[in-house]
């Protein structure tokens, strides 16, 4: 193709791609998108470009301690440098042998390569150790993986010449420099992963290792029929759920597992499985429900029934749903995706999940939010009881046999009682019999945080950060779609108690789209790492300076990783002083308050739904420019546009209006806005702002009501 013709077809594609985006909602569209050679452009992100012959890049977990991002992918397990994913990878190439290729091949397999060993299980096992595993061609097993540096005095790698380097690597002609970190499997060490990993590729595998005990999510026979939640290795007796009983998982689809403390008291510690299902009860309810499920650690099964198996199995129902202008409710129904946020209190984490609208008939998803106050009270509330096939689910109301359904044994409420084999049999009973909790858990406000409808993607991963910025503490989402885009959110409250969602940036993170499979976040290193069937992305979390070259583009952006340094958009740090100039002092006041977390700052009913106050000025030069919350910066009017509602980082990228910053609304009753007095100036304190704003040293009382001039 002549070059004029492959700029041509580069052009269309890129315009081809924007047009998808004229489809979105308004509320839904980027300040600012990218494509991937304009992400790769501003220097901010890097995919791998090993060549290895593999896909389905799968498993990323992160080793913050030693600087190292665990990958599995099909035949390979990575560890790749958490600052650059191409300085010196270690690879190690791990196919399933090809006697079990073969068989594989032979049993009717291979429709789709899946007689390769796609490594689906990356857990910590020790300090020096990981404990790995893969499909293996349709024979699931697993292997431990020594890992570290070699200045810990181990010995050197290179048992069985089984590590391999990327020598076969256009980026490193010789075998990368890794003098101090090792990186192999134990030879002499592998296992069955019967039980640890499903046989399927397409099947996912969720699992935790918890005091060298592993909990998994899997398919645990060659036809995929048999679910279950299994507990294999450690000194505990192997575990799982009632086999074929599809009231306890009816064809599951695991999507996460996390250990979440009920008490100071370790016995209450609940391991809580979420996931979504068939309903049992379809065709009068929807296909799927999404669900969280939970056991106890140290269940140890039945004594007289459910023998080896979990006894204090429970799960609810988790939704996601809109109330719609006619009373009807869209309910998001299928889970595809869980972020637990950590909070000071690691009994009460928050969780964020991402759910698709099923079925086709529309395409649609949703990101919601649950407290472990609620997820909590439904575990506590009454149970699911059916008469028989042809009833209705209502609330059990008969006597409940003691301890409670799901209680702990050695825990707070059943301290004599050291083990589930100890409970009578009527609460074992009851157990197998009533798995599900009557009420539903619902998100936070009874509402989605972000919805997404009529747009021709999905969301199909959420990570998120929170962010200290110039005004108070954010929560940024990362949302990844299954048209290999990250979206960046924030979500703000509004005057009128509703909220508002801002989308900062849209980005191809994949040459390839594809959609999104892993996403994780180090905070810790400002960066984002995703995951596709084609490679491994990791881009910065935030590119100041595409919002634009003047600081009203920059506090218009209104992305809280960003602030106006005098001259140029940049990544805001309270602490650092590095932008310090004229009229710079000022930021070494006393410490801004924070704003409570987002999820707090939403509108609850009755309440107001403005809590960001302005900041109080305090010495100097803070107190010509107040801070100004990133909810005021907010147009006065509705419909209001700082600039075009997107644009690119491309050089042919058309300025934004910035002279419009703001204007006055003829609206009755509008305010008018004004350019702050030394605003786009020297400080990060920023700019549009209702001008009945004090402009100069005042006491910070409540804004006077004056009849307001546009400047
Ligand atoms: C890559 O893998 C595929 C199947 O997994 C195989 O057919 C092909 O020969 C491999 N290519 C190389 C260069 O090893
Ligand atoms: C970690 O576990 C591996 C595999 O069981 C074992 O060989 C190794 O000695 C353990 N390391 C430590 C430090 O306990």
């Amino acid at each position: 193709m002549p070059v004029v013709g492959v700029l041509l077809w580069a052009t269309l594609l890129t315009l081809g791609w924007r047009a998808a985006h004229a489809k979105d909602h308004g509320f839904a569209t980027p300040r600012v998108q990218l494509s991937f050679k304009e992400l790769k452009a501003t220097g901010t992100a890097h995919f791998f470009n090993f060549l290895l012959n593999s896909s389905d890049y799968r498993i990323l977990l992160k080793d913050e301690d030693h600087d190292r991002m665990y990958v599995g992918s099909k035949d390979y397990v990575l560890s790749l440098d958490l600052h650059d994913i191409n300085r010196e990878p270690l690879i190690i190439h791990w196919p399933a042998s090809q006697q079990r290729i073969e068989e594989c091949i032979l049993s009717g397999k291979n429709s789709n390569g899946e007689c390769g060993n796609f490594i689906r299980l990356i857990q910590p096992w020790n300090r020096t150790h990981l404990y790995v595993c893969g499909t293996g061609a349709y024979n699931p097993i697993c292997a431990f993986v020594n890992r570290g540096r070699k200045a810990q005095g181990f010995p050197p790698s290179q048992p069985g010449g089984r590590e391999s380097r990327s020598t076969d690597s256009p980026l490193s002609p010789r075998p990368a420099q890794s003098k101090d970190y090792i990186f192999y499997l134990e030879p002499d060490k592998l296992e069955s992963g019967k039980g640890k990993c499903s046989y399927d590729p397409k099947v996912d595998t969720v699992s935790a290792l918890i005091n060298e005990e592993l909990y998994a999510g899997v398919y645990i026979d060659f036809m995929g029929t048999d679910a279950a939640i299994f507990r294999t290795m450690g000194k505990q007796t192997a575990m799982r759920t009632d086999q074929y009983n599809s009231r306890w998982l009816n064809d599951p689809a695991f999507v996460r597992a996390q250990l979440i403390p009920d008490s100071s008291e370790r016995n209450d510690d609940k391991l809580y499985f979420f996931f979504r299902e068939k309903s049992a009860d379809a065709p009068l309810s929807p296909g799927v429900y999404s669900r969280i499920g939970r056991i106890c650690l140290n269940d140890d099964g039945g004594h007289c029934c459910l023998v080896n198996k979990w006894s204090t199995f429970l799960k609810a129902r988790l939704v996601c749903s809109v109330p719609g202008p006619d009373g009807i409710e869209t309910h998001f129904d299928e889970l595809q995706d869980v972020f637990i946020q950590q909070t000071q209190d690691t009994k009460n984490p928050i969780i964020y999940a991402v759910f698709s609208a099923s079925g086709s008939v529309f395409k649609g998803s949703a990101v919601c939010v649950y407290s472990m106050a609620d997820i909590r009270m439904v575990f506590n509330g009454p149970f699911a009881h059916k008469e028989g096939p042809n009833y209705q689910w209502m609330p059990y109301t008969g006597k409940m046999p003691y301890p409670r359904p799901g209680t702990c044994p050695g825990g707070t409420f059943t301290p004599s009682m050291k083990s589930t084999k100890d409970y009578p049999d009527e609460v074992i009973n009851f157990m197998r019999a009533h798995p599900l909790m009557y009420h539903a858990v619902y998100p936070t406000h009874r509402q989605p945080l972000v919805v997404r409808t009529n747009v021709n993607y999905r969301f199909t991963t959420v990570a998120v950060d929170q962010v200290d910025a110039a005004d108070g503490r954010y929560e940024v989402l990362f949302l990844g779609t299954d048209r290999g885009t990250v979206q960046k959110v924030i979500v703000l409250p509004r005057d009128d108690m509703e909220t508002e969602e801002l989308m900062l940036e849209e980005i191809e993170v994949f040459k390839v789209p594809a959609p999104i499979k892993t996403m994780t976040i180090s905070s810790k290193r400002q960066q984002l790492y995703v995951s596709s069937a084609v490679g491994v992305t990791h881009l910065a979390l935030h590119r100041c300076d595409v919002y634009g070259e003047a600081c009203a583009d920059c506090c218009l952006a209104r992305d809280p990783y960003c602030a106006w340094d005098g001259n140029a958009c940049t990544r805001y740090s309270a602490s650092s002083k590095r932008y310090g100039g004229p009229g710079e002092s000022g930021r070494e006041g006393p410490p801004r308050p924070q704003a409570p977390p987002l999820t707090a700052r939403l509108p609850t009913g009755g309440a107001g739904g403005k809590t960001s106050g302005m900041a109080t000025p305090s010495a100097s030069a803070e107190a010509t420019t107040p801070t100004l919350t990133r909810t005021q910066w907010r147009p006065c009017s509705t419909g209001w546009r700082a600039a075009p509602p997107s644009w690119s980082a491309s050089p042919a990228r058309p300025r934004p209006a910035s002279s419009g910053c703001c204007r006055r609304t003829t609206a009755t009753g509008g305010k008018s806005c004004g350019w702050k007095a030394g605003c786009c100036g020297r400080s990060r304190a920023c700019c549009c702002a209702p001008s009945s704003l004090p402009t100069a040293a005042s006491t910070p009382a409540p804004p006077p009501r004056t009849t307001s001039s546009t400047r």
